[in-house]
């Protein structure tokens, strides 16, 4: 386990984030959780606004504190997408797809996010931050279009408590396979699970996006696009979409 393992349940947060990040500010300790019923503004990726009526979701954030070189991040959101996928498969009669860079997705839908906030110090890693929020049984009409919950693609009733202990025990084993590689773990896993890996793409990006095959990632969790005529690129940022865009 993580440096033991403290839980902090609060009922409504700003962000899960932001309360770690003022724990982890103050000296705590690797792996402490903090888990929230609600939050009034949490956050995604890019910016976006992350939802969730309140008691519907597992939304949580666990503080880090990794050893490794800060180039090697990475890879982390990749395997904490690892294991989220097998806790929800442990809890739920579905199969998970992971969608670069960590989209956990049921049936094409996205079913969790994962948010990893990173603070580095003169030499090395300060903390890491991975904020984790899971549609357990959240209503169709109050979920954003192209997502999904646990308890609509399954019948199974699932507890999110049995779920949220799932998921730190393969969060613990991902992350100790990470820290034991000195950052660079085995992605297999991850690409096992890859949805679109072989797929014409677009990626887009703040620069603007680009079309090609997807073919996986590096060691590192960079996606490997081929542009065609001998041009590929290694991604670290943007949003990866099916297909050409203008089809
Ligand atoms: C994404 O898919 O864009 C990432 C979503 C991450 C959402 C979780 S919910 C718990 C934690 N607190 C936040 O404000 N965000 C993360």
């Amino acid at each position: 386990m993580i440096g033991g393992r403290a839980i902090i349940r609060l009922d409504r947060v700003s962000s899960t984030m932001d309360i770690v990040d003022e724990y982890a500010r103050a000296g705590a300790a690797e792996g402490l959780v903090v888990v929230a019923e609600e939050q009034s503004a949490g956050r995604g990726r890019t910016g976006r606004a992350w939802l969730a009526p309140p008691g519907s979701a597992i939304l949580c954030s666990l503080l880090l504190r990794p050893t490794v070189p800060p180039d090697r991040l990475g890879a982390l959101p990749l395997l904490l997408g690892v294991a989220v996928a097998e806790a929800i498969e442990a809890v739920a009669d579905v199969t998970c797809q992971l969608k670069w860079p960590n989209d956990v997705l049921i049936e094409r839908l996205k079913v969790a996010g994962i948010l990893v906030q990173s603070r580095l110090k003169p030499r090395g890693i300060d903390f890491a931050i991975a904020g984790i929020g899971i549609n357990v049984s959240t209503a169709a009409a109050a979920l954003p279009p192209g997502a999904t919950s646990i308890a609509i693609q399954t019948e199974n009733a699932v507890s999110r408590e049995t779920l949220l202990t799932e998921l730190l025990g393969r969060i613990d084993q991902q992350y100790a396979q990470f820290i034991a590689t000195d950052g660079r773990p085995s992605l297999d896993p991850w690409r096992r699970r890859a949805a679109m890996i072989g797929e014409r793409v677009t990626v887009l990006q703040e620069q603007g996006e680009l079309e090609g095959v997807f073919n996986g990632v590096d060691e590192v969790g960079r996606l490997l696009l081929d542009l065609g005529a001998g041009e590929k690129r290694a991604l670290i940022h943007g949003e990866l979409l099916r297909g050409p865009r203008s089809t």
